[in-house]
């Protein structure tokens, strides 16, 4: 059971302007984050035999790097990022080139419930499969959320840690976004030590 109710706050690093110096510097505190999460090896570890891939909110590119990194193989990536003009919304409703796999990293914390099933409406029928990585909203992620400093992040990151593990998940919660169709495999667990991961599979995908 979740330990507190799922909370959304504006983070600052959104109301920055990209090229801010304290955006730069958080966007490269979130590699470290990344890192210490271990993201890049669990989304790594469930993506099979994808090559065409997109990564929603994908920010600066690094997390797909770091995945390619662990898989030894190279992706087609397509980075979804307003930062870089696209919005995700957008993005899955049109129609695109066919993708083998959606990836979202630390992105879906920033959606409200009602914007999450619409997103997840979309995505079923944009890839066969779905990975997620996100903040566990659990007590012994917030405490590791108050200890950014302590790996030098700047105030942008140390605020955006707190908050983001508030809007986090937990239990079944991302299961129970997915559309009810048939044909699909739905996989949400904790991914130790802070992430909370959602794997959805269409029956047949290895
Ligand atoms: C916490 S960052 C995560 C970046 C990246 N996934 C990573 O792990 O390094 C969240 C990203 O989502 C992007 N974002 C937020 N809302 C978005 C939207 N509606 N459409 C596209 N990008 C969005 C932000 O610009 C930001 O780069």
């Amino acid at each position: 059971m979740a330990p507190f109710s799922r909370s959304l706050e504006p983070e600052w690093l959104d109301e920055l302007p990209p090229e801010d110096p304290r955006a730069v510097r958080s966007r490269a505190d979130l590699r470290r984050v990344n890192a210490i999460m271990g993201n890049a090896r669990i989304i790594a570890r469930h993506l099979g035999q994808a090559r065409r891939v997109a990564d929603l909110g994908g920010g600066d590119g690094s997390l797909m790097q770091a995945v390619e990194r662990r898989l030894k193989r190279s992706l087609e990536v397509t980075i979804v990022d307003r930062i870089a003009g696209l919005e995700v919304f957008d993005f899955l409703a049109a129609p695109g080139r066919p993708l083998d796999a959606i990836v979202a990293n630390l992105f879906l914390h920033h959606l409200t419930d009602r914007d999450l099933r619409r997103l997840f409406s979309l995505a079923a029928q944009r890839a066969p499969l779905f990975v997620a990585c996100e903040p566990r909203r659990s007590r012994f992620a917030l405490a590791g959320s108050h200890l950014m400093w302590f790996i030098g992040c700047n105030d942008v990151t140390r605020h955006h840690a707190v908050i983001s593990v508030r809007a986090g998940f937990s239990g079944r919660e991302l299961s129970a976004a997915w559309p009810i169709v048939d044909g699909w495999t739905l996989t949400e667990k904790l991914a130790p030590p802070f992430s909370h991961l959602f794997v959805a599979r269409r029956d047949g995908i290895v």
